[in-house]
């Protein structure tokens, strides 16, 4: 990092008191930024020297000399803290309600940030660390880092863009999302704003099968990976932020996208089906079911090709039934504390799932990631990847693309830098040993 403000420096810029007073230093510091297309206050340097390119010296170079030379402070800001405030800022109290709320007293949002409190990273030293990877494999294949970006409902309430947005800065920081069955556009659109980048998608199993059956055909027919099939969500969580706004998304037709855009669906509309109003009945009367249990897993296994995984997994035993269940992988997650109040934070809850599963299938982790280190800490007890959830929407509600690319890119510079200054060269290295 060092060298790239002395690059700047080199080039006759003369920093003081923040301010550069070189205006053709701040000239190309801007002209750079555009050219990058990364935004959001932040220039992405080319890199000079492959300790250079790796994530962490990057983007803190990045960073600092857009800084010093003029371009002025992140607009995402990097400080989680501050990145909530300038989102709640730039949001409606209903959309920020929405985002930001929990179930109930809120417990378990809380207790889900206060486990990654309690975990502490000790620090390895002299292991040379100058060359790092945080290339790991997922579901088996390989990923050229450990993370993915979470399915995020109604996202059209932090940005006009919305899941468009998203997919184009998760395709520019090649993070797989996984696309949302609440989300504010068709999959199809959201797909192909990916390109070939990759996705996956989050299944809520409503009370038509057909329905089921067919939102999984046309998410393997826009070249998603994996179905990831949410269970927590069989009813709608005591979302006491939500309630004393008298709020909901849905019932103004928001977020119900992959719905209206769905045949089976319009089908059962009849000659409602351009109707917002009926649309969003029809939804709230259909979205969920409560009745399904571990046995109806075998139709989704027989109508996709995809691997499965299981998000809500709270339980060594519910893991147990996974793998029995013949799933591909599951993701230990308390829907941020959306659902139950006063639920185990899903960062203690992984240790024993780990120990259950024992490497028979995958295990992913969210629920209270907010940086790098965090991401170091659910790796080290035995996750394979983490999903990214709140930050990311944070991010879009700042800066739109560019702000959910910012702060991906501010958890990878985090996530490269915890695992070399604790002593890691790669992603296999960070283990439970290095946890107090
Ligand atoms: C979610 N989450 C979620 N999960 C899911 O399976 N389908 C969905 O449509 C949504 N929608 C959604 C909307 C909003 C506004 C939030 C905050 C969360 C849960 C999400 O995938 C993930 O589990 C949590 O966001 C993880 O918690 P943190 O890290 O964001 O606190």
């Amino acid at each position: 990092m060092a060298h790239l403000i002395l690059g700047a420096v080199k080039r006759k810029c003369e920093v003081r008191n923040n301010q550069c007073r070189c205006k053709s230093a701040v000239r190309s510091a801007l002209q750079n930024r555009r050219r990058q297309g990364v935004g959001s206050g932040v220039m992405e340097q080319p890199p000079a020297t492959a300790t250079q390119a790796l994530p962490g010296p990057a983007r803190q170079g990045a960073v600092y000399v857009q800084g010093m030379t003029g371009g002025g402070k992140p607009t995402v800001p990097v400080r989680q803290d501050a990145l909530e405030a300038a989102a709640r800022a730039n949001l409606s109290p209903e959309a920020f309600a929405y985002i930001a709320g929990g179930a109930g007293r809120q417990a378990t949002m809380a207790a889900n940030l206060a486990a990654f409190d309690a975990k502490r990273i000790v620090p390895r030293m002299l292991r040379d660390v100058s060359a790092r990877s945080l290339a790991t494999r997922v579901l088996g294949k390989p990923r050229p880092h450990p993370i993915l970006a979470a399915p995020i409902g109604v996202l059209e309430l932090a940005h006009p863009d919305a899941d468009l947005a998203t997919a184009r800065a998760c395709a520019a920081v090649d993070v797989p999302l996984v696309i949302s069955n609440q989300a504010s556009h068709a999959m199809e659109d959201i797909a192909a704003a990916m390109g070939a980048a990759p996705r996956w998608f989050q299944l809520y199993w409503s009370k038509s099968d057909a329905l089921v059956a067919s939102l999984v055909r046309r998410a393997e027919a826009c070249g998603c990976e994996a179905i990831v099939l949410t269970l927590d969500t069989t009813l709608l969580g005591w979302r006491t932020s939500d309630l004393d706004l008298g709020y909901l998304p849905f019932l103004e037709g928001r977020g119900i996208a992959q719905y209206t855009s769905d045949p089976v669906f319009r089908a059962m509309l009849g000659d409602k089906a351009g109707d917002r109003q009926a649309a969003s009945l029809l939804f709230m009367a259909t979205y969920s079911n409560p009745a399904i249990s571990w046995g109806r897993l075998q139709f989704l296994r027989q109508h996709t090709r995809l691997p499965i995984l299981l998000k809500g997994i709270n339980h060594p035993n519910d893991a147990h039934a996974a793998i029995d269940a013949g799933m591909d992988g599951i993701i230990v997650s308390n829907h941020g504390g959306r659902q139950v109040d006063g639920a185990v934070a899903a960062l203690d809850a992984l240790g024993a799932i780990v120990r259950a599963v024992d490497g028979r299938i995958s295990i992913l982790f969210d629920s209270g990631i907010r940086g790098g280190a965090d991401i170091f800490k659910a790796l080290a007890l035995g996750a394979e990847a983490v999903l990214i959830g709140r930050p990311y929407v944070y991010g879009l509600a700042l800066d739109g693309e560019a702000g959910v690319a910012a702060v991906l890119r501010n958890m990878l510079a985090e996530l490269d830098l915890t695992m070399g200054l604790a002593g890691c060269r790669e992603i296999s290295e960070i283990k439970k040993g290095l946890l107090f």
